[in-house]
């Protein structure tokens, strides 16, 4: 049976809902989020007091070693959300609907974000994309599945964008983002990420829209910020985008604590006697008599 204690409930903390996100947004109280794909890291985050977790398809890249979010499949978001449903009771989770789980058809993409609720116990999906969304997000709200859009920076269209390059920094195309914004906000949509678009530009959709908007390197004018927690803590080494600020170096940490680890075990520092288990004395002499009588 697994010892594995389970999220304390902290009463003092109610359950974070969509209507929170509203009231935020109302108050001007900035919403914290993050990304987790297991139990542990959801755990900490939670007692934290995070606003909201997002099991992103970061998770291809971060977690799987993948050199983009493309194959990243939808029992691999189950698999990871379900991990972090057991370990997060406050936050709002949600899940990240990975590339094909959505594109297809409205029925096939409602379908899946269903999946995330039901299986997974996710309370929201996100989905990448603008104007060309918009059936696909209505048909999904309209079962009582809440949606956050996705638009600047989409890294499920990577090949098409021509690499993980920022958005909106033509008058054109910064035009083009606000009025998707707009219809998937008109969509039901009740909050948007905006990835990788000019500050200015994040700050004037944010104060155009009823709903929340979560920033990652969107700058400060956003209603909320969201980062990639293995870039955030130092633990993705492969590539850091410019806006992460890391909060700590996981990845030197862990190099120095399995080197120790490594060294003591050749110099057999490791185990000592505290991590070793006792066999009383009578009980050893008693052994060792049975086994030589029976030579
Ligand atoms: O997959 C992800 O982690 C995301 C965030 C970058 C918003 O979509």
């Amino acid at each position: 049976m697994s010892t594995i204690p389970t999220a304390p409930i902290n009463a003092a903390r109610k359950k974070i809902t969509t209507h929170t996100f509203q009231l935020k947004k109302k108050k001007r109280q900035p919403i914290s989020m993050l990304t987790a794909y297991d139990y542990p890291t959801a755990l900490a985050m939670d007692q934290a007091g995070v606003d909201s977790i997002l099991v992103g398809d970061s998770l291809g890249m971060v977690v799987l070693g993948y050199e983009n979010t493309l194959p990243v499949t939808m029992e691999d978001m189950l698999h990871h959300s379900k991990a972090v449903s057991r370990g997060a009771k406050s936050a709002l989770l949600i899940g990240d609907m990975p590339f094909m789980s959505y594109q297809l058809s409205p029925q096939e993409a409602l379908r899946n974000a269903g999946r995330f609720l039901q299986e997974a116990g996710m309370d929201a999906v996100k989905l990448e994309g603008g104007k060309e969304r918009l059936d696909t997000i209505r048909l999904i709200v309209s079962a009582g599945i809440p949606v956050m859009g996705h638009l600047g920076l989409t890294p499920q269209s990577v090949h098409q964008l021509g690499g993980f390059r920022a958005q909106g920094k033509l008058a054109s195309a910064a035009q083009q983002i606000l009025e998707d914004a707009h219809l998937l906000q008109n969509a039901g949509c009740f909050s948007i990420v905006l990835e990788s678009i000019p500050a200015k530009l994040a700050t004037y959709i944010s104060e155009q829209l009823d709903i929340p908007t979560i920033g990652i390197g969107a700058g400060a004018g956003c209603d909320g910020q969201v980062l990639v927690t293995h870039d955030m803590l130092g633990l993705f080494e492969r590539f850091t985008p410019r806006f992460v600020k890391k909060y700590a170096d996981l990845h030197g940490d862990l190099q120095r604590a399995f080197g120790d680890y490594i060294v003591e075990v050749e110099s057999r520092e490791f185990p000592a006697k505290e991590h070793c288990v006792e066999m009383k004395e009578e009980e050893w002499e008693a052994f060792q008599a049975a086994v030589n009588s029976n030579q």
